[in-house]
This record gives C-alpha cells, sequence and structure tokens, in this order.
C-alpha cells in the first residue's frame, strides 16, 4: 500500500490568505511518519506549482483569479490522473478548489480502467456555485459543481474529460449552502445530509448506507474534507469557519468506515489555514483522522461486512 502526499499551495480560490501553507503544516504535524508507522509505503510527491498567468476576466465581475485557479487545475488533474495508477494520491491543500483537478483527473483515470468512482464531501459547504452564480467570487466554492458536469466552466476551467455523476455524489456535514446552490442541489442526484439529518439519523448510519451503495455497485471512493467539516471549537484553522460542526468523534467514526470499506484511493484534505491556527492544533487532529482513514484502530475487531 502506498501513500503519495501531493502539496498543492492554492489560496487563490479563497478570500483569506495562508492556505497555501496548508500543505507544509500538514509535513510540519508528522503526516508521512505517521503513515509510515502503520506500515504504509509512502512517496513525496512535493509541492506542485503554476507558473505565472496571462488574467482573463469573467462576466461574473465578482471572480477574480480565474486563470490561475485554471492552471492550478490542469497541474493537479494531470498529477491525479498519473499518481491514481501509481498508489493512494493524497492531495495536501490548498483551498478546496484543488478538487476541481484532484477528482476530474482521478475520474479520468477511473473511467480509463472501467471502475465507477463515488465521492464522499465532507464539508459544512456543498462548493456547488457555478461561475455565474456565485456571490463571493471565491472559487473555492465552485469545484462541485464543476466535476459533476455543470455548464458554464467551458472555456475558463480546462475541459472535464469525465464528469463524475451526481448519484455517486455523497455531501455530509452541511450547514452554510447559498440560495443559488440549494435550488441547484435540488434535484441534481447528488445525496445531501446538512447537521439536521446528521443529528436526527447519527453520522453513521447515514454514511454506511453511502457506503453500503458503493460496495454493491462495485464502485471505488474518492474522498474530499474540508476542514470546516469539523468544529471549529476543535479546529480553528480554517477560512470559513461555521459553527455546529462535526466532532471529534464523528469524524473519526467517519473515517474509521471508510477503511473498512478498503474501497477509498484517494484524498483531498484541504482549506487547513496555519496562519489561523492555534499552536498547529487543526493540522495535528487532521493527521490523526487521515490516520484513523488509513487504519490506526483503538482495538482489534472483525471488519465490519457490507453486503
Ligand atoms: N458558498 C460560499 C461561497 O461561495 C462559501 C464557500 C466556501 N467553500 C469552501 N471550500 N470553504 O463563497
Ligand atoms: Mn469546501
Ligand atoms: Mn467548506
Ligand atoms: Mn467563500
Amino acid at each position: 500500500d502506498r501513500c503519495i502526499l501531493i502539496g498543492a499551495p492554492v489560496e487563490a480560490g479563497t478570500g483569506r490568505r495562508g492556505a497555501d501553507m496548508g500543505a507544509r503544516a500538514f509535513r510540519a504535524a508528522g503526516l508521512a511518519e505517521t503513515l509510515r508507522d502503520l506500515g504504509l509505503e509512502v512517496r513525496e510527491h512535493g509541492n506542485l506549482f503554476i507558473g505565472p498567468v496571462v488574467p482573463k476576466a469573467h462576466p461574473n465581475p465578482m471572480i477574480g483569479d480565474i486563470a490561475e485557479i485554471a492552471a492550478w487545475t490542469e497541474v493537479i488533474e494531470k498529477v491525479a490522473y498519473e499518481t491514481a495508477a501509481q498508489g493512494m494520491p493524497i492531495f495536501l491543500g490548498g483551498d478546496h478548489s484543488v478538487a476541481a483537478g484532484s477528482i476530474a483527473g482521478i475520474n479520468r483515470r477511473a473511467v480509463e480502467d472501467g471502475r465507477e468512482l463515488f465521492v464522499l464531501w465532507l464539508d459544512a459547504h456543498s462548493d456547488y456555485h457555478t461561475l455565474d452564480t456565485t456571490e463571493s467570487g471565491n472559487l473555492h466554492g465552485v469545484p462541485a459543481a464543476y466535476v459533476t458536469g455543470r455548464p458554464g466552466f467551458a472555456g475558463y476551467f480546462p475541459p472535464l474529460v469525465a464528469p463524475v455523476k451526481p448519484e455517486n455524489v455523497c455531501m455530509v456535514g452541511l450547514r452554510s449552502v447559498d440560495p443559488a446552490e440549494r435550488s441547484a442541489l435540488d434535484g441534481s442526484g447528488i445525496t445531501v445530509h446538512d447537521m439536521r439529518a446528521i443529528d436526527e439519523n447519527g453520522i453513521g448510519r447515514l454514511v454506511g448506507s453511502f457506503l453500503k451503495e458503493v460496495v454493491v455497485r462495485g464502485g471505488i471512493l474518492h474522498v474530499s474534507l474540508d476542514v470546516d467539516f469539523l468544529d471549529p471549537e476543535i479546529a480553528p484553522g480554517v477560512g470559513t469557519t461555521v459553527p455546529g460542526g462535526a466532532t471529534f468523534r464523528e469524524a473519526h467514526l467517519v473515517m474509521e468506515m471508510l477503511h473498512d470499506t478498503g474501497l477509498v484511493r484517494s484524498l483531498d484534505v484541504v482549506e487547513l489555514n496555519p496562519f489561523l491556527d492555534e499552536r498547529g492544533r487543526t493540522a495535528l487532529l487532521l493527521v490523526d483522522l487521515v490516520a484513523s482513514l488509513m487504519g490506526r484502530r483503538i482495538l482489534d475487531r472483525p471488519t465490519r461486512s457490507w453486503s
């Protein structure tokens, strides 16, 4: 089992500076060492970079750095496609616009291999704006729309070779969804679980039924973990905190259940902003969550069966 750590120091998709230091903070928090202690082989891909870009305007006046995000998306997509054939790529953000490239490239590989890709999107936000509906203009608010093939990206973002089926996407942890996103999600086919659904049903039951479907349909999984999925009390190091998020125990449970499926092939850990963190505690928590996803466990117990 080989993990490939890929730094994507992107901050042009957010309204706050500092997310470009996220990848460095994951390393300082001991991510590689933690994974090696679990018996995994770790390959360090280093940080990606883009050259200078020619600015480009979009009719939506709120949008700023579209050329830069397009350039990042292209670079990340290629690396995702290539590394997916060599191990498990782990994308260390950078803001959530990283997922536009990672998921696009992962799915290009999956389609080529004849595999059905499912995406678990762990986030306070749905990031389902198009370039035309975003009110903030922050492009970390659009990757879920781009990778599922919503219109309006052509000519701005790289052409999407293989859109992910909306029916294969499950969003968990939502508590900040803009009106345009909410109406677009309705009838999109995407499964959405907001915090109310988690409170009423328990996160284990909701995630469990999605994972069961992935197993039954013979799919593989990409996990996109936005730091703001977590409650700001335990994870303050993120630019877009929203109160009432996932608890320490809920987050670890999801990671442990994901590990039990054996189907997670790729991961984004995004939106960590070390400039806003408190003595590295958000980075350290995320390293522990990735460890749970990669097989750290409290006790030996029979692996849960999903059929
Ligand atoms: N929906 C809001 C916006 O478009 C928030 C997006 C936050 N996204 C994120 N990846 N943190 O600005
Ligand atoms: Mn997000
Ligand atoms: Mn978010
Ligand atoms: Mn924003």
